[in-house]
């Protein structure tokens, strides 16, 4: 059984996400998306409410399961029986961090290796972070992401404008 994680912030989930989620169960027997808890980045959503919204996207689909761990990647790879990290690559901004990533990871986890893969053209300008900005502002994330994330991105922001929920 080939196991794959795909270690991430996912604060929260976009489309592009998905895409690498659902693409990567083309070559993988299981995908372990697991959020990385101990970040620098102040997070929009907690954990439980980032596994929660991974987990209502990819709901019944027992080939995807939904985890976060704190310390390394590499040490949460390797308790999960797996070898394989694998990261969605977007254009060239993408490049030099997940370079650097992969080859620290390398270093700290020999016998874990990175696998990228192209996220969807269509994607290739979301990120969570940009998300977030328009969330922020009140512009429209529709398609950026999956419909449960859009929904729980307008109940936060709106909910700091003072805005009532229906
Ligand atoms: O979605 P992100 O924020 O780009 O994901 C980055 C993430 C969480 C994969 C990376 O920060 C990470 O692996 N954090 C766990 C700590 C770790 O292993 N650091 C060493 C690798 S540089």
């Amino acid at each position: 059984m080939q196991i794959a994680v795909y270690p991430g912030s996912f604060d929260p989930i976009t489309s592009g996400h998905v895409g690498i989620i659902e693409r990567g169960l083309c070559v993988f027997d299981k995908l372990v998306v697991a959020i990385a808890a101990n970040t620098r980045k102040q997070p929009l959503f907690s954990v439980e409410e980032r596994i929660d919204l991974i987990g209502r996207c990819f709901e019944g689909n027992d080939r995807v399961e939904v985890d976060s761990f704190g310390g390394l990647t590499v040490d949460y790879v390797k308790s999960r029986g797996a070898k394989v990290i694998l990261r969605g690559l977007r254009a060239v901004a993408d490049f030099e961090y997940e370079l650097q990533m992969a080859n620290l990871n390398r270093k700290l986890g020999p016998g874990v290796e990175t696998l990228f893969m192209m996220t969807g053209e269509e994607y290739f300008f979301v990120s969570s972070q940009n998300v977030k900005e328009i969330g922020l502002l009140g512009g429209d994330i529709q398609g950026l992401v999956p419909p449960v994330v859009e929904e729980a991105v307008r109940a936060r922001f709106g909910a700091e404008r003072g805005e009532v929920q229906p």
